[in-house]
């Protein structure tokens, strides 16, 4: 998973009466609507997101939930009755976000008695749930995770005649660390597919569609939070998978991505089946994972792969995943890669550090050996993969000469993306058994030093696009506020440092953005009517984080080598 910069605010909702300012959709069938309950108000909402994919992900099914009992979405944060924040807990910074809100929402309830707010999301860990209200004073409703299908239902939302989806139903996971359950995920969502089939997950894309796979993870990365807010990993059932792929296709999606917190570890937990007796996978993942006869990312990426349109090619024609992790990732995966034509030319695969006394006592399992032979194999099954990772910068004991390993293991992987990060202690965590011993302003200055060195390597590799015509799938005009700040700011992701960032839009052109197959960003001009479409662009500018070009008469499209 990637953290996205930003937790931009995209649209959420709390008590049954309180909140109602809209009224109920009106009874469809006109025999039965004397039998109709009073029309009473429905709460218009807006959902606020911060943290990764998969969070955007479960933010579509709770919004997809309150939309299919009749609420609405409202423009803002400001202007719902029900504020739903979905939270992330990654680092500290995360968390202080939302805490630091917490005076305006006090305010905007002062104001506006009746507005009520909802915390879902990785800040809700059960472990800590007494010191929640304490923390965030202006939330009224608290929900862990794994309890987000419940949202509606909670909120006194849904009626007894509601669909069954809509009810509450649990089946029990938790993960347990020397005897002792440290997170719970006893509440699963009753079923995606129920959710899909009734309409109940509102997609904020036309273009990409997010397919979570599985859910929670059993890693002990020693700085990690996630197996503590989101429970032990519980994989979708394969078909199921298949078929939200293949309704997707249908519906026109150019792009789906798996999503998971350790995509290679989907299906270990899902039973044998003969239909899957070629698979003899056998790896150790915390605790020793036998998959025979189980299905597999592989298995997935294939069935997908296979999901055809009338001219015979892939009907997603962009398949991707996230994330991987190094010490999972099979041959049979890398196969798959390298065979399946709707599978981007991408990886996302964390390295954390360049250093195995680090590795080790991040727990990652993996030496910078192991992680050097996935990479070679990978680069060598898909010549001219895209590569990105992530870096933590000062974790727990971390030496100068064991962070200038990391420099040189980037120097000699010239990844195309890093996304690096402060190492930041959070509760619970096996490293607070360790000294957070490097100080701030090491840390900030390791980070500084790591972002300049991947500049000067994302520019190279990005020079090595000049020239070449590539397909774009263009995603969305940029916005003039956000061409100005990034403009404004070179460290933005999309900054080029050059003095026009977007290019001069011509006539009856907008700026727009996509992104190539190898998940590059690249700016162009061209019609507002070329969003959701791939498009052949040459590419006329290179910058460390994003590309510019020229948009070609051709649609079709022609990519140079
Ligand atoms: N399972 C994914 C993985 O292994 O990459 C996602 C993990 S986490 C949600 C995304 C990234 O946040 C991690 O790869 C790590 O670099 C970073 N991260 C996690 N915990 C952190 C912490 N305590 N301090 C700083 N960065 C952290
Ligand atoms: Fe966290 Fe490690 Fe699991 Fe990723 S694999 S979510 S870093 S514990
Ligand atoms: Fe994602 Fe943040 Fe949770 S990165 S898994 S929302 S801690």
């Amino acid at each position: 998973m990637t953290m996205r910069p930003e937790g931009a605010l995209a649209p959420l909702a709390v008590g049954r009466v309180e909140m109602a300012r809209r009224a109920a959709a009106p009874a469809v069938d006109p025999a039965v609507s004397e039998f109709r309950p009073g029309a009473h108000e429905m709460p218009r909402f807006f959902v606020w997101t911060l943290g990764c994919q998969m969070n955007l992900s479960d933010s579509e099914e709770m919004a997809g939930q309150l939309l299919a009992v009749g609420c609405e979405r409202a423009p803002s944060l400001e202007m719902a009755d029900l504020i739903v924040i979905n939270t992330c807990a990654v680092r500290e910074h995360a968390e202080a976000k939302v805490i630091g809100r917490q005076g305006q929402l006090a305010e905007l309830k002062r104001t506006k008695p009746g507005v009520r707010v909802v915390l879902t999301g990785c800040g809700v860990r059960e472990s800590e749930r007494t010191g929640l209200a304490r923390r965030f004073p202006a939330v009224d409703t608290f929900l862990r995770p794994d309890e987000e299908p419940e949202l509606a239902l909670r909120l006194g939302l849904v009626s007894a005649q509601a669909p069954v989806g809509l009810q509450t139903a649990t089946t029990a996971a938790t993960t347990v660390v020397s005897g002792r359950p440290v997170s719970a995920a006893d509440h699963l969502a009753p079923n995606r597919a129920t959710a899909l089939a009734e309409g109940r997950v509102a997609r904020s894309s036309t273009i990409s569609a997010w397919l979570p796979i599985v859910y929670g993870c059993d890693k002990t990365c020693t700085y990690c939070i996630v197996p503590f807010s989101r429970g032990p990993e519980r994989s979708r059932p394969f078909d199921d998978i298949v078929a939200e792929a293949r309704s997707v296709a249908a519906a026109g999606f150019q792009e789906a991505t798996l999503l998971g917190q350790n995509v290679n570890s989907y299906g270990h937990d899902l039973p044998a089946e003969a239909r899957f007796g070629h698979i003899s996978t056998r790896r150790s993942s915390g605790r020793r994972l036998d998959l025979r006869g189980r299905p597999d990312l592989a298995e997935l990426l294939r069935s997908i792969d296979a999901i055809t349109g009338a001219d015979g090619r892939p009907a997603i024609p962009r398949l991707r995943f996230i994330t991987s992790h190094p010490w999972d990732l099979s041959d049979r995966l890398i196969g798959a890669m390298s065979e399946c034509p709707s599978v981007c030319e991408h990886l996302h695969l964390p390295i954390q550090s360049g250093d195995d006394v680090t590795l080790q006592r991040m727990g990652r399992q993996y030496t910078v050996d192991h992680y050097r032979d996935r990479l070679t194999r990978i680069r060598a099954a898909v010549p001219g993969i895209a590569v990105s990772t992530d870096v933590i910068v000062g974790f727990c004991g971390e030496t100068e000469a064991q962070f200038a390993a990391t420099l040189k293991v980037m120097e000699e992987l010239r990844f195309d993306t890093v996304f690096a990060a402060a190492y930041s202690p959070r509760p619970g965590t096996p490293a607070l058994r360790m000294a957070d011993d490097v100080p701030a302003a090491v840390k900030r200055r390791r980070l500084n030093e790591l972002l300049a060195l991947q500049e000067s390597i994302g520019l190279e590799r990005n020079g090595e696009w000049l020239g070449r015509n590539v397909e774009v799938l263009v995603e969305r005009i940029t916005p003039r506020k956000r061409q100005a700040a990034d403009e404004d700011n070179p460290a933005d992701d999309a900054s080029l440092r050059v003095p026009s960032l977007y290019g001069a839009a011509g006539e009856g052109s907008v700026a727009l953005a996509g992104r190539t197959r190898h998940n590059k960003l690249v700016h162009l001009s061209g019609d507002a009517a070329l969003v959701g479409s791939a498009v052949t662009v040459r590419i006329e500018f290179a910058g460390p984080f994003a590309l510019r070009g020229r948009l070609l008469p051709e649609r079709a499209i022609a990519p140079t080598s």
